[in-house]
């Protein structure tokens, strides 16, 4: 939800700023700005829609400033519109912020500023932070540190989330950042220094980062950078070596995103199995290190998570039960944090999110924490919120995901919690070694057999470009069956705007037959052996009643009474969602293609939820 970048250094900061923001552009795109100090002003240019049409506004090309803040925004107070676009400015143009995330409070602070002789052009809840900013900053008559000192105390006052940075016509040289719940890194090059809200969009200019925590502020200048805590006081952080190419933030040739990570599978999962699985070895988690006594006293684990990541949640269920014995409750988060979950020190409460910034998610880990459980963070985004706050952290390895819709992060996000579910089953001699030995060999020939269900992109772009104009598409499956199917629904709605639901094959006839009507696109999975008679029935019930027909399995199946049928290669049925997802991740993005639709950006969404 919004993105933001900040620049401090000896180069013209605008294009760097412009090429930050179009790199941040999945966290929104409903409008976008610049601020640059300009020879003793503050020049605030913004529009609204997408970044490159900050190309459009006079005299951009003209900016010489070496500072210099900029925002893409994700609207949420206030219609995406020109006056709601950050910078935001106060009212005498001496501050210029931008920010992520939304002050709570925001109505009660603006009566407050309007009653001290302020007034607000936008609808945001953004514009009261520049005024109270400059209402603290003229109270403490531009004493030493006064910026720094105003930017603390209007922070104090603000309730809800923000990553912000603060420009000061008075301060030239100096750029203040401070975050709270939401996002934000600083890059350090050299005689320069960056602000991102994430590490994709500044890995070109620098691979040297700090992580801030909640409540720190920083002060920036181009040779330093000095950090403080929620009390103002000096505070040490350690650098960070990133280790991602820069080529992994690129498209590499590929027309889109989406489809450079769905090519990347093979590759992702092999670095989320890395070194934690090796032929013939126990798996090996020892940065979590739980003894038998420790999982004996868990009575039940909790998935959380939002979205995609929920749904590899789902998929994973199925085996945590089978081999470890446990009941797994899988939870949205925005539900679970509000609805007072039985939870104690007898649960273990996992947390999967990719980005590792989603609100609820983070909320629904402090509520475990809170009251007593153990928690394990699954991100794949190093020094993320999430791994900040939990008990044990593991992450996915998969590589930065840019595209808005996640592909490579679901495969991933199964693959790792199915070697977790490894881990404790063998811990626990939950059950016979045999068992766990074939999952893991299964596990082992996985990228091989991506890269197998890859190869069918053909077959599978030729039946998307039959269907695309279609108005529903049901997807249908049994068991680990029916978790695909709810993942490759949400991926259809995300991207191709076509409305789609999932059912378990089971439930079909309890209401949503109904629905079934000559000429329908109906997608049956079939990869477990023991439901694909039961689902084969379910789909001749639809085919009956004029259904198109659409099939993905492993299994030997009658062909000639599908539309089209998906050949992919056999794995364990517990696992089998990391590969019967890929066909059907490439069937939303060539029907998204086939209508023209911007894969990478749809429409009203976001990559990072940082608001609830
Ligand atoms: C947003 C994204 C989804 C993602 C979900 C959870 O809705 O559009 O693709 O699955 O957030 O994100 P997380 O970063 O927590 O996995």
């Amino acid at each position: 939800m919004c993105g933001i970048v900040g620049y401090i250094g000896n180069k013209k900061a605008s294009p760097i700023l412009i090429d930050g923001l179009l790199k941040l552009e999945y966290r929104g795109y409903d409008s976008a700005g610049i601020s640059t100090m300009e020879n003793g002003f503050i020049s605030n240019m913004k529009d609204k829609g997408r970044v490159k049409n900050l190309y459009e506004i006079p005299g951009i090309d003209d900016l010489k400033g070496v500072v210099g803040i900029a925002h893409t925004r994700w609207a949420t107070h206030g219609k995406p519109a020109k006056e709601n676009s950050h910078p935001h400015m106060d009212n005498h143009n001496i501050f210029s912020v931008v920010h992520n995330g939304i002050i709570e409070n925001y109505q009660e602070l603006k009566e407050f500023l309007v009653q001290n002789g302020y007034h607000f052009l936008s609808q945001t809840d953004t514009e009261i932070i520049p005024n109270l900013i400059h209402y603290y900053y003229v109270k403490q008559d531009k004493c030493h540190d006064s910026l720094l000192k105003a930017v603390h105390l209007a922070c104090n006052d603000l309730k809800g989330s923000y990553a912000i940075e603060v420009l000061c016509k008075d301060a030239p040289d100096t750029l203040i950042v401070a975050r709270k719940d939401s996002p934000l890194v600083i890059g350090v090059g050299e005689d320069e220094n960056y602000v991102s809200s994430d590490i994709p969009a500044i890995l070109s200019y620098t691979k040297n980062f700090y992580l801030l925590n909640d409540g720190d502020f920083a002060k920036l200048s181009k040779h330093s950078i000095s950090f403080y805590d929620v009390n103002l006081a000096p505070i040490e952080k350690e650098l960070k070596s990133i280790e991602w190419d820069v080529s992994a933030c690129e498209k590499d040739g590929y027309e889109d995103f989406m489809l450079k990570e769905i090519y990347e599978q093979p590759k992702s999962v092999r670095e989320t199995i890395g070194s934690r699985l090796k032929k013939g070895e126990k798996v090996n988690f020892e940065d979590i290190g739980f003894t038998k006594e420790t999982l004996q006293h868990f009575h039940k684990i909790y998935l959380v998570a939002c979205g995609t990541a929920m749904h590899a949640g789902l998929a994973i269920k199925p085996m945590l039960e089978k081999l470890c014995h446990i009941d797994v409750i899988v939870d949205i988060a925005s539900e679970f944090r509000y609805r007072e979950p039985l939870i104690d020190d007898k649960t273990l409460c996992i947390y999967i999110s990719q980005s590792g910034e989603t609100a609820d998610t983070i909320a629904a880990l402090k509520l475990s924490k809170m009251k007593g459980a153990k928690t394990i963070a699954i991100s794949n985004v190093i020094g993320s919120s999430i791994t900040r706050e939990a008990d044990y952290t593991i992450y996915t390895h998969a590589g930065p995901e840019i595209a808005v819709a996640s592909t490579k992060a679901y495969t991933s996000q199964i693959t790792l919690l199915a070697l977790l579910c490894l881990y404790f089953a063998e811990v626990l001699e939950s059950v016979p070694y045999d068992v766990i030995n074939t999952i893991k060999e299964e596990l082992l020939l996985l990228p091989e057999k991506v890269s197998e269900v890859l190869k069918d992109s053909e077959q599978i772009k030729n039946f998307a470009n039959k269907v695309y104009e279609e108005k529903d598409i049901f997807f249908l499956g049994r068991g680990t069956d029916y978790t695909v199917s709810q993942e490759a629904s949400l991926k259809l709605k995300e991207i191709s705007y076509i409305h789609s639901e999932a059912y378990a094959a089971g439930e079909l006839k309890h209401g949503p037959i109904a629905l079934i009507e000559n000429g329908i696109t109906v997608v049956g999975i079939l990869t477990d052996p023991n439901l694909v008679e039961k689902s084969v029935s379910n789909l001749q019930e639809v085919i009956t009643r004029g259904a198109k027909t659409l099939i993905i399995t492993n299994q030997e199946i009658n062909q000639t009474n599908y539309d089209e049928v998906i050949t992919i290669p056999y794995t364990n049925p517990l696992i089998s969602p990391i590969l019967s997802i890929i066909p059907l991740q490439l069937f939303s993005y060539y029907i998204s293609k086939e209508k023209g639709l911007d894969v990478d950006k749809p429409r009203n969404l976001a990559k990072s939820v940082t608001v609830e």
